[in-house]
């Protein structure tokens, strides 16, 4: 093979090698196997250049210049460009230790379940412990024991959410809970007054869908039993509730109304400014009625106790100026993040 030849076979070999490399260490190699000044097969290259005979030298001289720039240029261009070990940050004065850092996003509770703490809270101070029931039931927790009979416009199924299993016949009716006062059953069936509970949680009806009627909303069912429970106790309770809620401006009446559990029954209105010229329904209540307390064991003669029923949504609506009931369940984060 004449000098001509082996240069060109290095120039080949070179450049293949380049090609074949995947990161800067392995180009690292072939730069010290071909270029090497101490054992590079460039240096062999030379070597033979010495034998080339005199008037072949300047030819093959420049055509040994030449591949020796192209190799070299091959190998610049190829480094950086393979992956790997190229420093992304270019090594320089170093990171600003000084500068503000980066707070990592944290999640915080929904409005309603910081709701629900706080009610939970404020409840618990005047002496009413927390407690649940589930949200599928019977018809005995949702209705019978509650005094709502057969007939009960109440239980049309229309106006509740039946589970499939009732109508294909396999064992008792259930439901979606459309009212927490089932768990006023429940609590009065395990335990003996003198009783003082809440039980704040979620409730189903096939309501038409607007800014404030949802088909899945929140209720805080209270319940005080005992030897000579009071309509007074009642209002003083709801009056304080909803002060320690919403300020101290804040106060509540009462409007006669009509629930199978309670005699009397009342609806609790809360007031929307000062003067008391606006009102706003809150909910239900009432003292519990003897029928009720008979279906759960108790005598009537031996105990009276008041019950109510609140919105949660419509007083976490007041509080933060939330004017559909919607934004609730929408899950937007830019809503979400108010609070
Ligand atoms: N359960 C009633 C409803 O969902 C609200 C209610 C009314 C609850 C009177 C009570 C009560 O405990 O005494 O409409």
């Amino acid at each position: 093979m004449d000098a001509l030849a082996q240069i060109d076979a290095f120039e080949a070999a070179a450049l293949a090698a380049i090609a074949a490399c995947g990161d800067d260490a392995a180009l690292e190699q072939v730069r010290i196997e071909y270029l090497g000044a101490r054992s590079g097969q460039l240096k062999e290259l030379q070597a033979i250049l010495g034998k080339v005979p005199k008037e072949e030298k300047p030819a093959v001289g420049k055509r040994f210049n030449e591949v020796k720039t192209a190799v070299t240029a091959a190998l610049d261009a190829a480094k950086g460009k393979a992956g790997g070990s190229t420093p992304v940050v270019a090594a320089g004065p170093g990171v600003d230790y000084t500068l503000p850092g980066v707070r990592p996003a944290l999640g915080k509770r929904h409005p309603l379940m910081q709701t629900i703490a706080e009610f939970k809270d404020i409840m618990g101070r005047f002496g009413f412990t927390a407690c649940d029931g589930p949200e599928i039931e019977d018809e005995r927790h949702n209705f019978e024991a509650l005094n709502i009979p057969e007939v009960h416009p109440a239980r049309d199924p229309l106006d509740n959410f039946y589970l499939a299993t009732a109508r294909h016949g396999s064992g008792a009716a259930r439901l979606m809970r459309s009212q927490t006062s089932t768990v006023q059953i429940r609590v009065m069936e395990s335990s003996r007054p003198p009783i003082r509970v809440v039980s704040v949680g979620r409730v189903y009806r096939p309501d038409e869908i607007d800014a404030t009627h949802h088909c899945m909303f929140h209720q805080m069912e209270g319940l005080m039993v005992g030897t000579d429970v009071t309509m007074a106790q009642l209002k003083t309770t709801l009056r304080l509730f909803a002060q320690a809620y919403l300020g101290a401006d804040v106060t509540v009446r009462f409007r006669p109304s009509f629930f199978p559990f309670t005699e009397p029954s009342v609806e609790v209105d809360m007031s929307m400014d000062a003067a008391g010229t606006r009102w706003l329904e809150i909910g239900g209540a009432g003292m519990v009625d003897p029928n009720v307390l008979r279906a759960v064991g108790y005598d009537p003669d031996e105990f009276t106790g008041f019950a109510f029923g609140l919105g949660v949504e419509r007083f976490a609506m007041r509080r933060y100026g939330v004017p559909d009931i919607r934004l609730f369940t929408e899950n937007d984060v830019r809503f979400l993040r108010q609070f």
